[in-house]
């Protein structure tokens, strides 16, 4: 068990901005509160400039470490003491683990990426899969399907954004430009992965992908899980397309979490069922 698992004071943060609306402590108080692992998990708002200080109140204890959301993802990779090879690679890192007096970054987003396709049966070598965003999201999403061997097109509304990601993590992928070459990667795509925030409660509404632009016979995966089913996961179902929402990752990438802290087995599906129920108290808030 990690250190500080013997205090029943340990403490575990969620730093984003704003906080109040995540799923995350409850879905990790159930499991740390299922195997009597004596920690307590919360959100904390952290505004930018606030950051850095609490970065070093977690150095020493009671805390244990925690998870690291939008917008500081990318600046924590820069203000940790360690990170790991991969956190590394994508700039960003959404899990803390306190070593001594120094912080460990970890991205545990992509193999939250990779369990979620695995439920699904989806093993994406050779795949033909097109990529929809270009963001701290999709980043993690290109760098594991580049890993596995997929062939990766990718459309991002900012191209220059969606260019340097390529470059950057999959130097083979192709950048689709214009309606027209998009309509036609996701026609005969084996694999979508829609990870921009159009489709979100609160954020831009319907679809992403011009009406009637579909794979013909791929599996249509959407991060978003709030609402859990996005314009374009309904599109799909009625299609009869194979679909997920992003509830699967997001339980993954927390049970990867839960893992570093705690040494343990993660709870998978009592923390899947304390996320679903999260989001049933609160179907239509902002991203978690
Ligand atoms: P996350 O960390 O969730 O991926 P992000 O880094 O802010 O969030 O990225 C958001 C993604 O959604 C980006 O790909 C963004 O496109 P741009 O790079 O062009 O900004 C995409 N996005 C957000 N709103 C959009 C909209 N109305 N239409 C199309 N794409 C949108």
């Amino acid at each position: 068990m990690a250190e500080g698992a013997a205090s029943a004071a340990a403490e575990l943060l969620l730093l984003a901005h704003p906080a109040g609306h995540s799923i995350s402590p409850l879905m990790q108080q159930a499991a740390l509160d299922a195997l009597s692992f004596p920690a307590r998990y919360q959100a904390r708002d952290v505004p930018p400039a606030a950051l850095e200080g609490v970065l070093q109140q977690m150095r020493a204890a009671p805390f244990l470490g925690g998870n690291v959301s939008v917008p500081h993802k990318e600046r924590v990779c820069e203000l940790v003491d360690e990170r790991s090879e991969l956190a590394a690679r994508l700039g960003a890192v959404n899990t803390l683990q306190r070593r001594g007096d120094r912080l460990f970054g970890e991205n545990t987003d992509v193999v939250g990426f990779e369990r979620a396709l695995a439920e699904l049966g989806v093993e994406p070598a050779g795949m033909s899969v097109v990529v929809l965003g270009a963001g701290g999201a999709a980043r993690a999403v290109v760098a594991s399907l580049a890993a596995a061997g997929a062939r990766i097109s990718l459309s991002n509304r900012n191209q220059a954004r969606g260019a340097r990601l390529l470059s950057e993590l999959a130097a083979a992928g192709r950048l689709l430009e214009g309606p027209a070459e998009l309509a036609q990667a996701v026609r005969g795509a084996q694999l979508l992965v829609q990870t921009t925030s159009v489709g979100m409660s609160g954020a831009s509404g319907g679809s992403p992908l011009p009406d009637g632009v579909l794979p013909v016979a791929g599996v249509v995966v959407d991060l978003i899980y709030r609402p859990a089913t996005t314009p374009l996961l309904a599109a799909a179902q009625a299609a009869g397309l194979v679909t997920q929402n992003g509830l699967p990752m997001l339980v993954h990438q927390g049970a990867a979490a839960f893992e570093l802290w705690t040494g343990a087995v993660a709870p998978v599906a009592l923390m899947r069922a304390a996320a679903e129920q999260a989001l049933t108290a609160q179907p239509s808030r902002g991203p978690a």
